[in-house]
């Protein structure tokens, strides 16, 4: 199976390449805890977990369990209470599939989510965010990270994008490693 056709696999071999055991990570928008679950078995020391919806936490608390991870039910725009360095970020953005389309991340509190990440991500440490931007405001996220990325120092960061198709409204990942703090 192509590694493009298939997202988990895709951002999770990705994940797994990067992490090492006793890493700390976040999983911003966790849903319905298909990410977060992938992530509790990479023997991380600490798991931080958020979501909006008490629905998707509930959901992902029972798929996944309670050791080492932290759960916040709140937006992802101040990571409040993350006071270590985290080695990864992961942002899936969106809306649950088959839920409520209005319950959706935001462009304002994704980009101050993301330039806070930034700042907890540790010397080495890697963002990913998975973009959909075949829905409105999926769209305006993925324009206003594009800009944004933009304006990251090339000293301190690298940026690179992948994409499952050519479609404009295709899926994909854009990928940011801090190289120095
Ligand atoms: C595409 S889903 C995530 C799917 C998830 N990664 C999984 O594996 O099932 C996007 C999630 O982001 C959540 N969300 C939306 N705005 C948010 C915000 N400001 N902070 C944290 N989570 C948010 C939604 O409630 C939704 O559950």
């Amino acid at each position: 199976m192509s590694l493009h056709k298939d997202r988990f696999s895709f951002q999770q071999q990705i994940w797994k390449r990067h992490l090492q055991k006793g890493d700390r990570a976040i999983d911003a928008t966790c849903g319905n805890g298909h990410d977060t679950l992938f992530l509790s078995k990479m023997a991380l020391s600490h798991l931080y977990v958020f979501d909006i919806q008490k629905k998707a936490l509930e959901e992902t608390k029972k798929r996944v369990g309670k050791e080492n991870i932290s759960y916040h039910l709140g937006c992802h725009s101040t990571f409040s209470g993350i006071k270590e360095k985290v080695q990864l970020i992961v942002y899936n953005l969106g809306y649950l599939p088959g839920e409520d389309k209005t319950i959706t991340t935001q462009v304002a509190t994704t980009l101050k989510s993301v330039s806070k990440g930034l700042d907890l991500l540790s010397t080495g440490g890697l963002m990913t965010i998975t973009l959909y931007p075949g829905h409105p405001e999926g769209k305006r996220e993925k324009e206003a990270l594009f800009d944004f990325v933009k304006t990251l120092p090339k000293e301190r960061f690298e940026v690179s994008h992948e994409t499952w198709g050519e479609r404009p409204t295709a899926p994909s990942i854009l990928l940011i490693h801090k190289y120095c703090s």
